[in-house]
């Protein structure tokens, strides 16, 4: 599978957000991650529906929204309608995980489950039905810039592992400290999908960076 390169707007430039999202897809990004955080589940406060919403239109490429938020239920619809294709949730803040994989379904949008580094493997294998993303998070949630944690490489390889048994098309991915040194071991434990967002937002040419990540993901992935 072509590596998915999908930058993490949380390192972008907030002054000028609808041109960075343009300059990140103008670069090659596939898709553009929105982490969405309230300052309970995660120490830090970040996107509400509505800035997504003003970014929409500037660009055609899906945006994941990862929702990094206690009893995001409520939520959802509303970053649905803010244009939000894929919508990532972590089991631990759910009520009914269930359910609310099946909602996001409903909503007309991908469900993904994202885990924590301390989240195990098993909230999502009996819910492997209901998905089309299982995000391993290698840092812990709430900041960018922060040190890939490379301990979460066998639990990529179980989930790979899981999701080839279950013989479904889910994506792997993995988000936190994704740079050129480091996704070459996410790629080979069995991760087809990239968040990157210090590491491309600190490169002096971003599409060199994309292209660059990317390569280094297939090569890994052979
Ligand atoms: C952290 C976020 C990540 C983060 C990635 O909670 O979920 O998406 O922004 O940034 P880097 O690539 O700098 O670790």
């Amino acid at each position: 599978m072509r590596p998915l390169i999908v930058p993490s707007v949380l390192s972008a430039d907030f002054s000028q957000l609808g041109a960075a999202c343009v300059e990140l897809v103008d670069a090659g990004a596939d898709r553009l991650q929105w982490d969405v955080m309230d300052g309970h589940y995660v120490p830090n406060l970040t996107f509400g529906p509505d800035v997504i919403a003003a970014c929409r239109n500037k660009v055609s490429c899906d945006f994941e929204a990862h929702i990094m938020c206690d009893r995001p239920e409520e939520l959802l619809p509303r970053y649905v309608e803010a244009g939000c294709q894929w919508i990532l949730v972590h089991p631990e803040t759910l009520r009914q995980p269930h359910r609310t994989y099946q909602r996001i379904r409903e909503l007309g949008a991908h469900a993904g489950v994202a885990l924590s580094p301390a989240t195990p493997v098993e909230h999502i294998t009996d819910v492997l039905d209901l998905v089309d993303m299982v995000l391993v998070m290698t840092v812990s949630p709430g900041f960018g810039g922060q040190t890939y944690l490379s301990s979460m490489e066998p639990k990529i390889s179980r989930v790979r592992d899981l999701v080839a048994a279950s013989g479904r098309a889910i994506d792997i991915e993995v988000d936190g400290g994704v740079s050129a040194a480091t996704i070459g071991g996410a790629a080979s434990a069995g991760a087809n999908v990239f968040v990157s967002g210090s590491s491309i937002a600190t490169a002096d040419d971003r599409a060199a960076a994309i292209t660059e990540l990317r390569k280094l993901a297939a090569d890994a992935a052979t």
